[in-house]
């Protein structure tokens, strides 16, 4: 018998899926580590291109996904969870968005040429070295990285608790 539980998400769901949790989880890595790892190797210039590469990714993934449905929640799941689980996705999107935004707002300010992976000049946006938009594009840059982390984590957390502890099949949805 075929029940929700059954349905995956549409394969370009999936496939943007882990392509942007990898990139986000790699930025993370690179954002925090920039600092302690400074004097070592200079993290930012690939940070700056994985994180341009998330922003075009994630536009990319919220325009398909006005076109796709997701697939049912399981009936065991209580009203608070399935408003959870609406919630945190809904956060994530506006994440992946604003996250790289923020990053290029902060970036354009700079001196340094933005080239994606040494392959091209990304265009700077017109923003003037210290202004309110500058400031606040780096601000929220910061703030964000932190809000974004706790995200993803109580999100894998909640992936991992639906697969191991009620297995139920959602994480399998989206393998
Ligand atoms: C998935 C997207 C991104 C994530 C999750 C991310 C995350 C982070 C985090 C957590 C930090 C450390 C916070 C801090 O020290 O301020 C950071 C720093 C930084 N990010 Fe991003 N970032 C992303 C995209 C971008 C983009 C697109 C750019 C520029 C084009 C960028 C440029 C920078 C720079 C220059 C820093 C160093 C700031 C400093 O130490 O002064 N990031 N990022
Ligand atoms: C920072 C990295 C990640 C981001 C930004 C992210 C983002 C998202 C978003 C926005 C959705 C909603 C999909 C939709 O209905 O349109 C989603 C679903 C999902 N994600 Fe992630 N994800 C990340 C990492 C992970 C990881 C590491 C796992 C597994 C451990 C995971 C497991 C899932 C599952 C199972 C779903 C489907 C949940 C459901 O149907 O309610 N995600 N993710």
């Amino acid at each position: 018998m075929t029940t929700g539980l059954d349905l995956k998400y549409a394969l370009r769901a999936r496939v943007l899926h882990w392509t942007i949790a990898a990139l986000i989880l790699f930025n993370l890595a690179t954002g925090l580590l920039h600092d302690p790892l400074e004097d070592v190797i200079n993290l930012i210039p690939v940070h700056k291109s994985v994180g341009l590469t998330v922003l075009v990714l994630s536009v990319l993934r919220l325009a398909l996904r006005l076109t796709w449905t997701a697939p049912p929640y399981p009936a065991t799941m209580t009203a608070f969870e399935v408003g959870a689980a609406r919630a945190v996705h809904a956060a994530l999107y506006l994440f992946m968005v604003l996250m790289p935004l923020s990053g290029w707002i902060m970036s354009s300010a700079g001196t340094r040429p933005l080239a994606w992976f040494g392959l091209f000049d990304w265009p700077k946006l017109a923003v003037v070295k210290d202004s309110a938009l500058h400031v606040a594009g780096r601000e929220f840059h910061e703030i964000g990285g932190w809000v974004l982390l706790v995200l993803a984590l109580g999100h894998i957390a909640a992936a991992l608790r639906h697969h191991f502890v009620i297995r139920d099949g959602i994480l399998r949805r989206m393998l």
